[in-house]
């Protein structure tokens, strides 16, 4: 590359007002956002989205699957993508998802206002439902080729809310099944992300060269025991589905940090039914995730927490019953796609570290199919999924330089 591509940055004023235009958008007032999946606010954001590319003049692109997207064409047979996801968890932060569409959206358009001509056509996605309220990853999943029809059945945030989700949307699943496209069509995926951790900024590092994506797989326990009065049923005649669920909760904990360390597991959410003062819980459904950057030691991790479940349940006199919903393996990241991202640290100025990525991310739905590599830039405190989460704007700005450097060194 010539030095005057060297040279090229994103317009960090322009990225700016697109990026806080769009944090108000399902603005919780305390910094956050809440946009989860075909929420209203959600619907919003791409409704925003789709007017700033139309107005930017790139062509706007959707699918089946919901996943927006603007293009830079050179009419060519292979398009790189770029992006990231502007849904959101429940009360989430402005910068997950957000900034990598920003950023992605941010390298069109500067590339495009420079004139040049690449050898890949160019697309900045945002992906629907990378954050599992629904289901999980649906737009890159199923661009893949690889959301299968019984995940859409039994989907983790249940069959009701992705109905309505789907119908607000105006999907329907057999579109979103058709979303495939040809893996020769696509020449690879580069995303930057908050690191949504302490590690850069506790070693003072601009980007985090992201090497590997940690898998996920996801269960309901439901611990079923008897509705009983509150007062008049003595405590050892009680059959409590809080106390299974409740030790289950504890010692989930308890064998992630004695044995996998190098994995998490989360109780999400618990839901009690009848759910009343005076009535002992006849059963309590558990929404579980858990995490490992290793297939072999995720077969472990997933024995030996159902083992536990199952003691638990049987101590307190309970049933159980496992639902699986579904998983996203781990992912390992492109060797060369990392190297490129050093590289551009290296023109840029900027201190980078190799990182395994704790959180799920869209490219890892692409493991296999095409080179994927992803960047992270310091996230304030670690916080993140929450309205704390914040990341300076220079960092947001090295970001995008770094994006858009990659991707003229991968398509020039
Ligand atoms: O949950 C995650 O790891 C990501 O934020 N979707
Ligand atoms: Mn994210
Ligand atoms: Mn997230």
């Amino acid at each position: 590359m010539n030095n005057e591509l060297h040279s090229l940055r994103v317009n960090s004023d322009r990225m700016r007002a697109a990026f806080d235009e769009l944090a108000q958008i399902g603005a919780t007032g305390d910094g956050g956002i809440n946009r989860p999946t075909f929420n209203e606010a959600h619907l919003a954001a791409r409704a925003w989205f789709r007017e700033q590319i139309e107005n930017s003049g790139l062509e706007f692109s959707t699918d089946g699957a919901g996943n927006h997207s603007a293009v830079l064409s050179f009419d060519q047979p292979k398009t790189l993508l770029l992006g990231s996801h502007l849904d959101s968890v429940p009360a989430g932060g402005r910068f997950d998802g957000a900034l990598g569409v920003m950023a992605a959206f941010e390298v069109l358009k500067t590339i495009r206002d420079a004139g040049l001509k690449l050898k890949f056509n160019l697309e900045a996605m945002d992906f629907t439902d990378e954050e599992g309220t629904l289901v999980g990853m649906i737009g890159s999943g199923a661009l893949a080729g690889r959301l299968h029809r019984d995940l859409l059945q039994n989907p983790r945030g249940g069959r009701q809310a992705l109905v309505e989700g789907m119908k607000r949307a105006g999907l329907t699943e057999e579109d979103i099944l058709r979303v495939a496209r040809p893996q020769e069509s696509l020449a690879g995926y580069l995303e930057v992300h908050i690191e949504q951790g302490k590690r850069l900024e506790r070693a003072g590092i601009d980007i985090g060269i992201v090497s590997a994506i940690v898998g996920i797989w996801s269960y309901r326990l439901s611990f079923i025991g008897r509705a009983d009065h509150a007062g008049t049923t003595t405590m050892e005649d009680r059959r409590d589905a809080s106390l299974g669920s409740s030790a289950f909760t504890l010692a989930a904990r308890e064998i992630v940090m004695n044995d996998f360390p190098n994995c998490v597991a989360n109780v999400g959410h618990m839901e009690f039914a009848p759910g009343a003062f005076n009535i002992v819980p006849a059963r309590v459904d558990v929404r579980l995730e858990f995490r490992s950057p290793d297939e072999e030691e995720f077969k472990q991790l997933d024995a030996a927490l159902l083992e536990r479940a199952r003691q638990e349940a049987r101590r307190f006199g309970l049933e159980l019953e496992v639902e699986f919903l579904g998983k996203h393996s781990p992912a390992l990241m492109s060797d060369q796609v990392q190297s490129l991202f050093g590289e551009s640290c290296h023109a840029l100025g900027l201190s980078h570290m190799s990182l395994i990525s704790g959180a799920g991310h869209d490219g890892q739905s692409f493991d296999g199919l095409f080179p994927v590599g992803m960047i992270f830039v310091p996230s304030k405190d670690g916080a993140s999924h929450s309205a704390r989460e914040f990341t300076e704007w220079t960092d947001c700005v090295n970001g995008a330089n770094v994006l858009l450097q990659t991707t003229l060194k991968l398509a020039m």
